[in-house]
């Protein structure tokens, strides 16, 4: 399927996830088999005034290919500016996208007081505006990522507005905005989303194994499905996925292998100019989330100080066996 200006070579994506979906982690999801990755939500007011914090996050680079930036705002002619500046970056080189993904869909009140990412699911006719202007300020194809709605599902009627926008792509997560994470599976809001629009839809929300993954593909009906959380500290899930959803059965990632991909991290992470504590640390929590006897090797993280003192905490760590 096609998503933004770029043929996906499979069916699972990676989802942007602010302080995770870095350069050096979207490497390694592409390496094991995500068809696609998108950068964490980059404040598109910071990118028209250059902050360099707000540059760092949208840093894209061509071996990740295809990749979309993500943005985020609630002035149209700010987006739209924010839109303009990536596009020409992306002109002469020194940024890649395949589009500009925009945030419809952050729940988080320091984003929505603001009146941008969910908070712009009240009101599709904003949207429409939104997209469209950030269509017409640049060459990139835009998608946008939604929830269902705020407070209930609206998500047809928002995906028909991004669609008149003009985007090329959307993704429903189909939780609404003020739900929260306990209903685990409503996939049907996906395939209705599907059945209203004509361009590409991806399906988000809950697959975090590679059988939801497939599962959420085949019920939902969706052109592909984004895996975020689940992928953290587990980048083979896309990996696994790809081999399901092609009949071979696939085994849980043991931890050698977890340790070959963290390690793989930090060779990209380095070669990348991002290698430092902070991100490192939030990673290795993942990486070693769900082995017996982590507990004391997580106590460690969060006193390193170090690269390498996280490095050889990593290193170091043995899953207790089962009794
Ligand atoms: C740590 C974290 C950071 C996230 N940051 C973003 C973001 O920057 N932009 C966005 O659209 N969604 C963001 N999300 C939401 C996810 O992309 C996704 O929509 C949500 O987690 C549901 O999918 P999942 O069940 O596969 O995790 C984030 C989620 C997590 C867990």
């Amino acid at each position: 399927m096609r998503y933004g200006n770029a043929d996906l070579q499979g069916k699972f994506v990676l989802g942007p996830m602010a302080d995770y979906s870095d350069i050096a982690f979207r490497l390694l999801c592409r390496k094991r088999g995500a068809a696609m990755c998108f950068t964490p939500f980059a404040n598109a007011a910071a990118i028209v005034r250059g902050i360099p914090a707000t540059l760092q996050i949208m840093k894209t680079c061509k071996e990740e290919m295809p990749v979309g930036i993500q943005i985020f705002g609630s002035d149209e002619k700010i987006m739209a500016e924010a839109c303009r500046i990536i596009d020409q970056k992306v002109a002469c080189g020194e940024l890649f996208a395949s589009c500009i993904d925009i945030n419809f869909g952050c729940p988080s009140g320091t984003v929505t007081r603001a009146g941008a990412g969910a908070a712009l699911l009240k009101n599709p006719q904003k949207i429409a505006g939104i997209v469209s202007a950030c269509a017409s300020a640049s060459q990139l194809p835009i998608t946008a990522k939604i929830r269902a709605g705020w407070a209930s599902d609206n998500s047809m009627e928002i995906a028909r507005a991004i669609e008149r926008g003009g985007a090329v792509g959307i993704t429903v997560h189909w939780r609404t905005a003020t739900e929260g994470r306990k209903r685990s599976c409503g996939w049907a809001v996906v395939g209705e989303v599907k059945r209203s629009v004509g361009i590409p839809v991806i399906g988000n929300g809950g697959a975090t194994t590679p059988e939801k993954a497939v599962q959420f593909l085949q019920e939902a009906g969706c052109d592909a499905v984004m895996v975020s959380s689940g992928a953290l500290g587990n980048p083979s899930i896309f990996k696994r996925a790809n081999w399901l959803l092609s009949g071979r059965l696939p085994e849980p990632a043991g931890w050698n292998e977890k340790l070959e991909d963290f390690q793989e991290y930090v060779r990209l992470a380095e070669k990348h100019g991002i290698l430092s504590p902070k991100p490192l640390r939030s990673h290795a929590i993942k990486f070693l989330s769900g082995f017996r006897g982590v507990k004391k090797a997580r106590q460690q993280l969060n006193l390193a100080n170090g690269v390498e003192e996280i490095i050889a905490i990593v290193e170091g760590f043995t899953p207790a066996p089962h009794l």
